[in-house]
């Protein structure tokens, strides 16, 4: 979508960039000209992906491992990046965990490791960067991935949507109060794009016979993870300065088409709708 080089001077750290929307976002950013930093729990992940992707677009990687629940693990992270690179200016939290499941049936502990990455791992890497960019007098921008039941909630991923909801918050929180200092903070929420990581925990086999999550979406088909990497680059670079405080749908018109009362009339058949008509026309 972009010409090469457009984000060109920008060093991005992508949280859980080792695998699935991460990488797709990583590999594009570097593509575009960005110097990159990856992040997560395993090494071995991070040092294939870095390898893959320097050797697919010749572009500036680093991996580094780091739980971002834990605040010393990313000022290291941050460190490394500063040391490799000089400076940092963008920040994608993208590391999340996840899983469906009848809330009753779930241990306190359950909703902590989920809270605990998606929150608490979203507010410790913004925080920390934070600091830095304001003391350092740095312009940046901060990119969230949530979810669309960030606002709607959702049963059986209780957990994750009421850390994707705080996540949402933080987004529009920080871009009223960060914006002073030329800190912009936006989100993505995706619809369902096949990830293995997604799909084996919401998505498995069994359960996708029964209830085909193709079914809830109107285009009828899953996203494609370049098209979510298109708008994380616009969202990262000087194309997007004036948008803050944002969250950008991108799930093919999924959310809104469960949320319509009507639109479950989409599968009535064309030539039904001469009698219902009929029934209908000329009620007082
Ligand atoms: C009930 C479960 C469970 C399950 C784990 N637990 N799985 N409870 N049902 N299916 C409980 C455990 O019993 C334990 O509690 C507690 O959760 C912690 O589990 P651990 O396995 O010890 O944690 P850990 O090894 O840190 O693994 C974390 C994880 C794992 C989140 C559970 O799945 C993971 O590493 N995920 C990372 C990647 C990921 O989830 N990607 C998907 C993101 S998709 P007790 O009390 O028993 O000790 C996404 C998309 C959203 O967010 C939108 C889609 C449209
Ligand atoms: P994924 O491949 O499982 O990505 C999650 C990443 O987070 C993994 O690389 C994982 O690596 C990392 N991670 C987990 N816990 C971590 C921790 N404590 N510290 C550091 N890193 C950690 O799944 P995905 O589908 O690409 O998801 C990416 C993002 O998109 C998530 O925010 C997800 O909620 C969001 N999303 C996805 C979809 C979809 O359909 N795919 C839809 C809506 C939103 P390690 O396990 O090695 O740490």
């Amino acid at each position: 979508m972009f010409k090469d080089n457009e984000l060109k001077g920008k060093t991005i750290l992508v949280t859980g960039g080792g695998t699935g929307l991460g990488k797709s976002m990583t590999k594009y950013f570097m593509e575009l000209g960005a110097n990159l930093i990856i992040c997560s729990r395993k090494q071995d992940v991070l040092d294939a992906t870095v390898k893959e992707l320097q050797e697919a677009t010749g572009g500036n990687i680093i991996g580094i491992a780091c739980d971002v629940r834990k605040p010393i693990e990313v000022e290291n992270v941050i460190a490394k990046g500063i040391e490799e690179y000089g400076e940092i200016n963008g920040l994608v939290n993208n590391a999340a965990g996840n899983f469906i499941s009848p809330t009753e049936r779930l241990s306190p502990k359950a909703f902590d490791v989920i809270v605990d990455i998606v929150l608490k791992g979203s507010y410790n890497c913004t925080l920390l960067m934070g600091k830095y960019w304001i003391e350092k007098k740095i312009p940046a921008n901060i990119l969230n991935i949530v979810t669309t039941y960030s606002w709607t909630g959702s049963g059986f991923v209780v957990p994750s949507a009421i850390a994707k909801a705080g996540v949402l918050t933080l987004t529009r929180s920080l871009a009223a109060e960060w914006a002073k200092y030329k800190i912009r903070s936006n989100a993505i929420a995706p619809g369902p794009f096949p990830t293995q990581g997604a799909f084996s925990r919401l998505f498995p086999e069994g359960l996708k016979e029964k209830l085909d999550p193709l079914n809830r979406i109107p285009l009828k088909r899953y996203g494609v993870h370049q098209e979510l990497a298109n708008l994380a680059a616009y969202l990262m670079s000087d194309f997007s300065a004036y948008v803050n405080g944002e969250v950008v749908t991108i799930d093919g018109g999924e959310w809104i088409y469960n949320a319509g009362e009507f639109t479950g009339l989409d599968a009535i058949p064309s030539e039904m709708w001469d009698m219902i008509e009929k029934q209908v026309r000329g009620k007082k």
